[in-house]
């Protein structure tokens, strides 16, 4: 597959993806979240591929949607465009194969929305978060005013989206936004290295763990359960699973075919 504003490399299973706008600080213009899509779609389906790390190039994750693009549109095209982008964001989010938000400076609006969407966030600590969106005139338009709140919590959710304030990664930590902060020369390491511990598992294991989160984080505990003991009986029948229990039982390590 071929992309005008992302690069897509895999190196040993594990896909890294970068949005390249960095003149424009990586905004997400129409384009590119279009290619976001098909980038994650391509990571899905490749064999090769066990886990994503997305990021961004220059000093921005990525400083949000394109304004130069917002700024014009009708209240049709803006609804269109928000359920668009909330259907590729998704994508990363339900994906099987897990997906780290590497971030490296500005995560802002969009773009703050894009790392929600996916499993983790490894923050550098010079990245700056926030949802700026309403210094706009707008609402964030990507799943922000619905995934924010779900993460850090309503009290506190509501302080970011409604100051549209900026904090940096150590402030992002507290409040459960970012799972880790590191120094920027150690951020891909560290993220990548996240990213092999997680894909050493079974890939059905991690897929199943993933799906029975998602489906069963909005429920009533006794439905979610209820997901859970599926994913536990399905997982029974695989290979990876005896596999897994074997090399327990004889003291060595397992190997996974995905089975
Ligand atoms: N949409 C379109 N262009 C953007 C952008 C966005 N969200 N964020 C940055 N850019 C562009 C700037 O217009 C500028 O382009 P230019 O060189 O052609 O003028 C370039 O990226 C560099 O940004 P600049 O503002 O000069 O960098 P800075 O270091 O002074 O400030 C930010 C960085 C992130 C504080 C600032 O760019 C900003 O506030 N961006 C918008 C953030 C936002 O509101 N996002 C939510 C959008 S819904």
């Amino acid at each position: 597959m071929s992309y005008q504003f992302l690069t897509f490399v895999v190196v040993d299973r594990i896909a890294t993806i970068t949005v390249n706008r960095p003149d424009k600080l990586n905004a997400l213009n129409d384009a590119t979240i279009a290619e976001l899509g098909v980038a994650i779609d391509e990571a899905r389906t490749r064999d090769d591929v066990a886990g994503v790390l997305l990021t961004g190039a220059g000093r921005a994750f990525v400083a949000g949607a394109d304004i130069s693009e917002l700024e014009s549109q009708s209240p049709l095209e803006a609804t269109r465009r928000s359920r668009a982008g909330q259907l590729i964001f998704r994508r990363y989010e339900t994906s099987p194969k897990p997906t780290i938000a590497v971030l490296n400076g500005f995560t802002l609006g969009g773009g703050c929305e894009l790392a929600m969407a996916c499993h983790l966030r490894i923050a550098s600590e010079s990245a700056k978060l926030g949802q700026p969106e309403v210094k706009l005139g707008i609402v964030p338009g990507y799943g922000g005013t619905q995934r924010l709140p779900r993460l850090i919590g309503r009290g506190a959710a509501l302080r970011l989206l409604l100051t549209g304030e900026m904090i940096g990664a150590a402030e992002a930590f507290r409040l459960g936004l970012v799972d880790q902060v590191v120094a920027p020369d150690a951020l891909l390491e560290t993220a990548t290295q996240i990213m092999r511990a997680m894909i050493a598992n079974a890939p059905l294991a991690l897929a199943g763990c993933i799906e029975a989160l998602d489906r069963g984080a909005e429920l009533p505990m006794d439905e979610g359960c209820a997901i859970e003991a599926d994913q536990f009986g399905l997982l029974s029948s695989t290979s990876d699973m005896r596999e897994g229990m074997r090399a327990f039982l004889e003291k060595r390590p397992p190997v996974f075919t995905g089975r």
